[in-house]
């Protein structure tokens, strides 16, 4: 008899999950997000994606979010809400989702409590990264305009200079990795973001994973507990 080997990833087609990646700018989210999306056939919703193609198609969204994001600022609650509860609406969202850069306030996390269901397994998975590593990672980071792969000029560059290894797309550095914008977004990171950890962890769904390691350990951590927990 043929054993034909499934390239699916291990899930049955009830299955649901939401998860949240959360951590400082520069950690690893985007990355790992793309990654276990894939695995696990969810939608990867990344506030600060969805507020980029705002900004480049200049819709009122774009406009309202421009001036905060270049400054290292959060985007006020209410923009950010009506944004990603439109997207949470979408059918692709009914089997789950991977939620990268929301909650960023205790505030959205409360709204997002009271949208979110409640029978589908819910996990917060935190990525501890130092913050000299942060600045590091950040001001390396390349990203493709047309496909998004994320790159790193000094671990992880393109093969061509500027040219996306995987759609030959223009390969560009973010205008808020700027240096000063990055430790801006990293105090904004500790005041605002950085008490969730607590918030998430007295309700008991939050695990922290050691960001500082090469992302395909990480990326291995981070899969085998949710693996564990489907
Ligand atoms: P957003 O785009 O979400 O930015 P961020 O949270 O600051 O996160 P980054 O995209 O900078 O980093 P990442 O953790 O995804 O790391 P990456 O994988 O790219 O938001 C941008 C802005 O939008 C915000 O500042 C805010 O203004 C606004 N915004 C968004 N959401 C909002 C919200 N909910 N509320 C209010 N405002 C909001 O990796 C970084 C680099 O490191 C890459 O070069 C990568 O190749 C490299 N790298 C990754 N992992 C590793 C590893 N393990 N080892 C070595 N290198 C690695």
């Amino acid at each position: 008899m043929i054993m034909l080997q499934s390239t699916k990833p291990i899930i049955s087609p009830q299955a649901a999950l939401a998860l949240i990646l959360l951590g400082p700018p520069g950690s690893g989210k985007g990355t790992q997000s793309k990654r276990l999306a894939h695995a696990y056939q969810v939608p990867h919703i990344s506030t600060g994606d969805l507020f980029r193609e705002h900004m480049s198609k200049e819709t009122s969204i774009g406009m309202r979010a421009k001036a905060f994001i270049q400054a290292g600022k959060l985007v006020p609650d209410e923009v950010v809400m009506d944004m990603l509860f439109d997207r949470l609406e979408h059918p692709d969202c009914l089997r789950g989702y991977l939620l990268d850069g929301f909650p960023r306030t205790v505030a959205q996390a409360d709204q997002l409590g009271k949208k979110r269901d409640l029978k589908m397994p819910f996990l917060v998975l935190c990525l501890d990264v130092v913050d000299d590593v942060i600045v590091q990672r950040a001001s390396g980071r390349l990203v493709c305009k047309q496909c998004g792969v994320i790159y790193n000029r000094d671990f992880s560059p393109p093969v061509h200079p500027g040219v996306c290894d995987k759609c030959g797309g223009e390969v560009y550095r973010r205008h808020d990795d700027a240096p000063e914008v990055v430790l801006e977004r990293l105090k904004v990171y500790h005041e605002q973001t950085r008490p969730l950890i607590e918030y998430y962890r007295k309700q008991e769904v939050l695990t922290s994973f050691d960001g500082n390691q090469p992302p395909d350990v990480v990326y291995s951590e981070l899969k085998r507990y949710i693996d564990n927990h489907l």
